[in-house]
C-alpha cells in the first residue's frame, strides 16, 4: 500500500497509509490530520489547501481551472499549493509529502 506524509505547521511529520483512489483530503481525515475540507471535495471551498513538497509538485496531474480559481482564495498560497481533495493517490505518488498550512491568516 502506498504511503504519504503530512508535515504539520510545527514541523512534525506523520506518515500514513495512502490507499490508491483516495484523495489527500480523505486520507487526512482518516488519520486525524487537521485539514478542514469544508465542501468535501466539491471544489467549493479552499479549506483543503495543502502545500506540496517541491520534489512532488511536478509529479501531480495539472490542476483544473476550477481548482486554480479556488486556490486563489486560499490563505498562505504558495507556489506548490494544491487543493487536497483534488490530489488522488496512486502508486506513482507513493511517498508523497505535503505540508499542512498553518491557520495563520496573515501569511502571504
Ligand atoms: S474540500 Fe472544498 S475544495 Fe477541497
Amino acid at each position: 500500500m502506498p504511503k504519504m506524509t503530512f508535515i504539520n505547521p510545527d514541523g512534525s511529520e506523520k506518515e500514513v497509509e495512502a490507499p490508491n483512489g483516495l484523495s489527500v483530503l480523505e486520507i487526512a481525515h482518516k488519520n486525524d490530520v487537521d485539514l478542514e475540507g469544508a465542501c468535501e471535495g466539491s471544489l467549493a471551498c479552499s479549506t483543503c489547501h495543502v502545500i506540496v513538497a517541491e520534489e512532488w509538485f511536478d509529479k501531480l496531474a495539472e490542476p483544473e481551472e476550477e481548482e486554480e480559481d479556488m486556490l486563489d482564495l486560499a490563505f498562505g498560497l504558495q507556489q506548490t499549493s494544491r487543493l487536497g481533495c483534488q490530489i488522488i493517490m496512486s502508486d506513482d505518488l507513493d511517498g508523497l509529502k505535503v505540508h499542512v498550512p498553518s491557520e495563520t491568516r496573515n501569511i502571504g
